[in-house]
C-alpha cells in the first residue's frame, strides 16, 4: 500500500530523515514511535508529498508519487487524509464549513457536500457542534472534526501525526478508539506517529522505532514488548512495562525476598489466561509467591509480566515447565 525505499530528507544543514526503506501493508495501522527530532513528522509528511524527499522513491498503491504532474499529484493526495496534533482547524469556519471544505475544493455538487459532511459529523460524534466554531470546542471535539475533515474525500490512507498529544488520556483513549473504528470499518490504512508507547499499543498492529532519521527496529507491537532489541525500543517498551506505585525494584526485591529464587515470567497470548501459578503449585513441590505484575493487552494479542518467588524442593523442574509453555524465565539474581 504505501512502500518507501532509501528515503531521504536533508534540510540544509539537518540530515531529517536519513534512508527509510519501509513497507505498509493495506487495512493496517502502522506506529512510528521515536523521540523528539527523530525525524517522525518529517517522514509522515513526506508519505503525502508535503515535503519532497531529497532522494529516494516513495509508492501509495503502487503509483510513483515522485513522477506525477502537479495535476496528477493533487488528484492523488485526495486519496491521503492527514490530522494533526494542533488539529489545523480554519478559525474563521464552522465545523460543518470546515469538514465541508475539501470537498469544495474537489468541487463536489453542494447537495452531495451537505449529505457527506452529515454523514461524517454523525460518524464522528459532533453532529449537534456542526454550527459552532473551532474556538467553542474541546480538544476532543476538535481532532473529530478534523478527523470528519480528514474522511471526507473517501481517502485510503489517513495520516496521523501527534494526533493524541494535546489530548487529556480519556479523550486520548475515545480519539483512537475512532480511529481503530474507521480502520475496521472502511479498511483505512492508518499511519500514527507517536513519542508514546500507550498510544502505538492501544491501536497499531506494527511498529517502527525511528532514531536519528532511521528506522532502527521494526515488527509487530507484541513483539516489541517480549524482545525488544534497541536501547531505545527498550526504553519505549518500559514506558508501559514499568510497574509504578508500590513496586520494588530487582536489587530490592532480592533483598526483601531472600529465600528461594526470584523469577521474572514474560509470556503473551493465551498463556495470559492459563491458570499457569495454580498447575505449577500441584504438579510440583514449590511454593509460589506473586509478588508483582501486569498484562497488557495490544493488537497482537496480551504480554503478560509476573514477578513471582519460587520456594521449594523441586524448582529447577518448575522452571522447566514453564520453558515449555512458551514463557520466558528470567531469574533475578
Ligand atoms: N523545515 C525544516 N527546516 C529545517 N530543519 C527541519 C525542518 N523540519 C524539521 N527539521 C529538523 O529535522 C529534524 C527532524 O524533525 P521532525 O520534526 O521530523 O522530528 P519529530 O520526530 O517529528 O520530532 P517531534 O517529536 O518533536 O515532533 C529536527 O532536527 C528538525 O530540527
Ligand atoms: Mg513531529
Amino acid at each position: 500500500m504505501i512502500r518507501l525505499e532509501n528515503v531521504v530528507k536533508h534540510y540544509r544543514t539537518t540530515e531529517a530523515v536519513n534512508g527509510v526503506t519501509l513497507t505498509i501493508n493495506k487495512g493496517e495501522i502502522y506506529g512510528i514511535i521515536g523521540y523528539s527530532g527523530a525525524g517522525k513528522s518529517t517522514l509522515i509528511r513526506m508519505i503525502n508529498l508535503l515535503e519532497k524527499p531529497t532522494s529516494g522513491k516513495l509508492y501509495v498503491n503502487e503509483i510513483d508519487l515522485l513522477g506525477l504532474s502537479p495535476k496528477e499529484l493533487r488528484l492523488q493526495r485526495r486519496k491521503i487524509g492527514m490530522i494533526f496534533q494542533h488539529f489545523n482547524l480554519l478559525s474563521n469556519k464552522t465545523v460543518f464549513d470546515n469538514v465541508a471544505f475539501p470537498l469544495k475544493i474537489a468541487k463536489v455538487k453542494k447537495d452531495i457536500i451537505h449529505n457527506r459532511v452529515t454523514e461524517l459529523l454523525n460518524l464522528v460524534g459532533v453532529s449537534s457542534k456542526a454550527n459552532h466554531y473551532p474556538s467553542e470546542l474541546s480538544g476532543g471535539e476538535k481532532q473529530r472534526v478534523g478527523i470528519a475533515r480528514a474522511l471526507a474525500n473517501n481517502p485510503e490512507v489517513l495520516l496521523c501525526d501527534e494526533v493524541t498529544s494535546a489530548l487529556d488520556p480519556e479523550t486520548t483513549k475515545q480519539i483512537l478508539n475512532l480511529l481503530k473504528t474507521i480502520n475496521e470499518k472502511f479498511g483505512i490504512t492508518i499511519v500514527l506517529i507517536s513519542h508514546e508507547m500507550a498510544v502505538v499499543k492501544e491501536i497499531c498492529h506494527r511498529v517502527a522505532v525511528m532514531e536519528k532519521g532511521k528506522i532502527i527496529e521494526e515488527g509487530l507491537v507484541i513483539s516489541l514488548f517480549t524482545s525488544p532489541q534497541t536501547k531505545t525500543a527498550q526504553n519505549f517498551v518500559k514506558q508501559i512495562t514499568d510497574l509504578n506505585g508500590d513496586v520494588l525494584e530487582d536489587e530490592k526485591l532480592k533483598v526483601k525476598y531472600p529465600e528461594g529464587i526470584l523469577v521474572k515470567l514474560q509470556y503473551i497470548n493465551d498463556n495470559v489466561e492459563k491458570p499457569l501459578i495454580s498447575s505449577l503449585v500441584k504438579m510440583f513441590d514449590i511454593d509460589v509467591n506473586i509478588l508483582q505484575g501486569k498484562i497488557i493487552p495490544t493488537s497482537n494479542g496480551s504480554y503478560g509480566l509476573l514477578y513471582v518467588q519460587l520456594t521449594g524442593n523441586d524448582l529447577s523442574q518448575a522452571i522447566k515447565h514453564l520453558e515449555k509453555q512458551g514463557i520466558e524465565v528470567k531469574r533475578i539474581d
